[in-house]
């Protein structure tokens, strides 16, 4: 019979460090937050540390920031806008994928479990791999495709068309969605998730894209596309309100038209 075990570094270890507030703190709040350094070959632990809300900013990050910058400064962490525009600093916030700069303290309530983007492999502490999902990204050609010579100066748009894009054009590629999909916790070797799908139907919605037939064919395929089982998991956790599971089917409403 088959033995499952989980690889090493899958495994929490119960005891790690607690960072005390300071004995004067009025209004303490825990974090609890996942850490793991392969480097030191220890297995992933949960730190605890407590923070005096009356001296941190309003949203998770400035928690975060506030740990490295006073409790401990190995404590690794992606962010770079601090506005919900970059999407670096995606994260499990309380079982929920989110963006730390625009999820405010007050709104996790009790003890915040702060984790990696689920189902992702960590590099270090919240800072999960993206080499995949930016190679998946990639391959569905995500700029303007034309064939007809250059017209020598822009290619317009009417006001309708632009509207079109509306829905799409504001995905920050954070991945919320995609590791959020219970499809492509299992099978995003293959399957291409709600985020590049969305990309991918930014430009199959775009009036100027040339490419409508060739990019269909490149997502007609079981995996690739139709992986998708229309959980709807993805419109739940984007941060930015976007809505994958539309983009999806409107791409196999395409597939499916061009068919018959
Ligand atoms: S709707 Fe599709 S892409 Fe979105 S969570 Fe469900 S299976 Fe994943
Ligand atoms: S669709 Fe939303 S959750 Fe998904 S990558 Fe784009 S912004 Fe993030
Ligand atoms: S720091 Fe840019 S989205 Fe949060």
């Amino acid at each position: 019979m088959a033995e499952f075990s989980l690889p090493k570094n899958s495994r929490i270890n119960t005891r790690g460090k607690v960072h005390k507030a300071a004995p004067e703190a009025s209004k303490v709040k825990k974090f609890r937050v996942y850490r793991y350094d392969p480097d030191t070959g220890d297995n992933p632990r949960y730190d605890i540390f407590e923070i005096d809300l009356d001296k941190c900013g309003p949203m998770v990050l400035d928690a975060l920031i506030k740990m490295k910058s006073e409790q401990d400064s190995s404590l690794t962490f992606r962010r770079s806008c601090r506005e919900g525009i970059c999407g670096s600093c995606s994260m499990n916030l309380n079982g929920k994928n989110g963006l730390a700069c625009t999820t405010a303290i007050e709104d996790l309530k009790g003890e915040v479990t702060i984790t990696p983007l689920p189902h992702m492999e960590v590099i270090k502490d919240l800072v999960p791999d993206f080499t995949h999902f930016y190679a998946q990204y990639a391959s569905i050609k995500p700029w303007l495709q034309t064939v007809t010579p250059n017209p020598g100066k822009e290619r317009l748009q009417s006001p309708q068309d632009r509207e079109k894009l509306d829905g799409l054009y504001e995905c920050i590629l954070c991945a919320c969605c995609s590791t959020s999909c219970p499809s492509y916790w299992w099978n995003s070797d293959k399957f291409l998730g709600p985020a590049i799908l969305l990309q991918a139907y930014r430009w199959l919605a775009d009036s100027r894209d040339e490419m409508t037939g060739e990019r269909l064919d490149q997502l007609e395929d079981p995996f690739r596309l139709y992986r998708c089982h229309t959980i709807m998991n993805c419109a739940n956790a984007c941060p930015k309100g976007l809505n994958p599971a539309k983009a999806i089917a409107e791409i196999k409403k395409m597939e499916a038209e061009r068919i018959v």
